[in-house]
């Protein structure tokens, strides 16, 4: 492992879990892995696997209906979803889709690793925050259509929230370097800056939560019924 691919604690799974098992997405994940192997930052490497994260949100045809439906049992708010497609062994690389339905919006939140996000479908309006002197301020208002996309590099840019901008639900690619539904994270509260700590997976009532103690095992996302 690299020194800027973190496991953020967690144990290792037995294997490398492809949820949406196809010769494109373990196409992506090989590029992905290419390009750390051969970056010496999360910089480097975000700007190595550009074209090919790229391609993934203009590709109309590899990411089936069920990983961009809402999920209104997912205890999230609003019917979003969260969709896993891929994590790695050694919790250090996720692929999900984000499913916001029309005029939903997630908390403001942080995801605590670096990688790359980009809408697949869909409309958005994001905001991002810098916490200072006590106080969540707004950075920057930015709108995103189908294939743009950021890269992220905490702490930089690593609180926000989106809303869903368009009359049909958005979906976003999240190419994250943690097990984000696993890691503990931070959901903020604009008016007092205060934050609580959640894991995205355990708000996920369709599925198997073994989320917990964090750092044994967590099998828990959102989950298409086969
Ligand atoms: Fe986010």
């Amino acid at each position: 492992m690299c020194d800027f691919l973190d496991s953020h604690g967690l144990e290792p799974l037995e294997h490398d879990e492809w949820v949406l098992d196809t010769p494109f997405v373990r196409g992506f994940i090989g590029d992905v892995r290419a390009a750390v192997a051969r970056s010496v930052s999360a910089a480097e490497a975000c700007r190595v696997v550009e074209p090919s994260f790229s391609e993934l949100l203009t590709r109309p045809d590899w990411l089936p209906a069920q990983f961009q439906r809402d999920a209104p049992e997912s205890g999230m708010g609003g019917g979003i979803g969260q969709w896993l497609l891929f994590r790695a062994a050694d919790r250090s690389l996720c692929l999900f889709s984000l499913v916001v339905p029309p005029g939903s919006m997630t908390p403001v939140h942080d995801h605590l690793a670096w990688g790359l996000v980009g809408l697949y479908r869909g409309t958005q309006d994001e905001e991002i925050y810098t916490k200072r002197h006590g106080r969540l301020e707004l950075l920057e208002r930015r709108a995103l259509g189908p294939g743009d996309f950021y890269v992220l590099i905490p702490p930089s840019n690593d609180i926000h929230r989106v809303r869903t901008t368009s009359d049909e639900t958005s979906v976003s690619i999240h190419l994250l370097t943690n097990d984000t539904g696993c890691v503990w994270r931070h959901a903020y509260d604009l008016a007092t800056a205060g934050s609580i700590s959640f894991a995205s997976a355990r708000s996920s009532r369709a599925t198997t939560t073994r989320c917990f103690p964090l750092a044994t095992t967590c099998t828990a996302y959102a989950r298409p019924l086969r």
